[in-house]
């Protein structure tokens, strides 16, 4: 007998998924340069040519057998110090080696801070829009994922809503900065007023609630924009970074949780980590991975396109009449759907009618954000500045006098 519950999520593949299955199927019928794929969040470009060299460095000086080794359940202690002091440079933050857990990218970041702070049926608050895999991720722990409607005028946090829905079950809040799929950076006041919400929901309660900042994109920013760093306005904050995005190597899985010092239990979190890697099957990344990235910490891939591409489709959706944001930063925007017959956006509509002119968006039910759809703009400018015509034929022959 297999396990029902995972039996039953192979009915919920995730959209993102199947519609990037599509779009390569389909770019195999009328050729690539025909289909203008926006669905997946996967970095269009190479990484930094000073991590190649790190890797090919560290392979040849390294002896064999300490370089292949088991590395500690815990990580490198030579690259978990190199995160630290340049988090404490980066961010004025006192991290030690001990606070740092080297783990398979934010997925097992996450994986790991749900865990370290909740008990089965306890809630993890996350605001929409938020990225779906949120879901499986939470839920996946024991813990329930409890979701806050967005502000859809900013994307910032609906403090009215966030707090009627803090309980005795809370655990933990969970803030995704820039934002996957708003591309929307949590301001300083937006930070300020969470973490006073949370000192105070947390005396009222007798116990910490904690933050799980997860971070991938902080790196991918536009107009010059500084990121707030999350852990920095609040104590029990587990920031979860991965270099998947800035560094563009995804299939590496490497990334980190950084405990606050200040937050409860700091001394004990990172090896309770380790715990929870027993038990879930994961083990720490790649000795060769965790080494070269910690050589090339301040390095990112070269991340200039994503603006350049930001700012070809923003200008073209707001010229074509669409309600739309201006993303801060990451790879992705989240225009509404244009309005149907009836006056109401219906983004699995809009979806719909611009697969068959080849555009692939992804609708944003799934993130929370009904009536909207995300647009992953992780391509070469070039399939921008192409896909930019069809668009405008798109709109002209779907919805002009709609
Ligand atoms: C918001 C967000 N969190 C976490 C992840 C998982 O990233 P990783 O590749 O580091 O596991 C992603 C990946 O797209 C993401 O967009």
């Amino acid at each position: 007998m297999v396990n029902r519950q995972y039996l039953e999520m192979l009915g919920h593949k995730s959209v993102i998924r199947e519609l990037s299955e599509y779009a390569t199927a389909r770019a195999k019928e009328i050729g690539a340069e025909n289909i203008y794929d926006f669905s997946l969040g996967n970095p269009s470009v190479p990484a930094p040519e000073a991590f190649k060299e790190a890797l090919i460095r560290i392979t040849k000086e390294t002896d064999p057998l300490q370089l292949h080794g088991y590395s500690p359940t815990v990580g490198n202690p030579v690259v978990k110090k190199r995160i630290a002091d340049s988090l404490n440079r980066r961010f004025q933050m006192d991290y030690g080696p001990q606070h740092i857990f080297p783990v398979s990218g934010a997925t097992g970041a996450i994986a790991h801070a749900v865990r370290a702070v909740s008990e089965p049926g306890e809630e993890v608050i996350v605001f929409a829009p938020f990225f779906p895999e949120y879901i499986p991720y939470i839920n996946g722990t024991g813990a329930q994922i409890r979701i806050i409607p967005a502000s859809f005028e900013d994307f910032q946090i609906r403090f009215d809503l966030l707090e009627e829905a803090i309980s005795e079950k809370t655990a933990a809040v969970l803030v995704n900065s820039p934002n996957n799929p708003s591309g929307v950076v949590c301001s300083e006041k937006t930070l300020e007023r969470l973490a006073a919400l949370l000192r105070k929901k947390s005396a009222e309660l007798g116990r910490n609630i904690f933050l799980i900042s997860d971070e991938p994109y902080r790196e991918i920013v536009f107009d010059h924009k500084t990121v707030p760093y999350p852990a920095s306005f609040y104590e029990h904050t587990l920031t979860c970074y991965s270099f998947s995005k800035a560094l563009s190597i995804p299939g590496e899985r490497f990334g980190y949780v950084a405990v606050n010092p200040q937050a409860e239990h700091a001394e004990d979190l990172v090896a309770m980590f380790g715990q929870i890697s027993r038990g879930i099957g994961h083990n720490c990344p790649s000795s060769l991975i965790q080494l070269a990235v910690s050589e090339t910490l301040e390095e990112t891939a070269d991340l200039s396109v994503y603006e350049t591409n930001m700012n070809l489709l923003y200008d073209c959706f707001k010229e074509l009449g669409f309600e739309v944001i201006r993303p801060d930063g990451t790879f992705y925007i989240m225009p509404k759907a244009l309005p149907e017959a009836d006056g109401l956006s219906d983004s699995i509509a809009f979806c719909r009618k611009a697969l068959q002119h080849d555009l692939v968006f992804v609708p944003a039910d799934g993130f929370g954000a009904p009536g909207y759809f995300r647009v992953a703009y992780c391509v070469e400018t070039q399939v921008v500045e192409r896909a930019i015509p069809v668009l405008r034929r798109f709109v002209e022959e779907e919805y002009k006098g709609v």
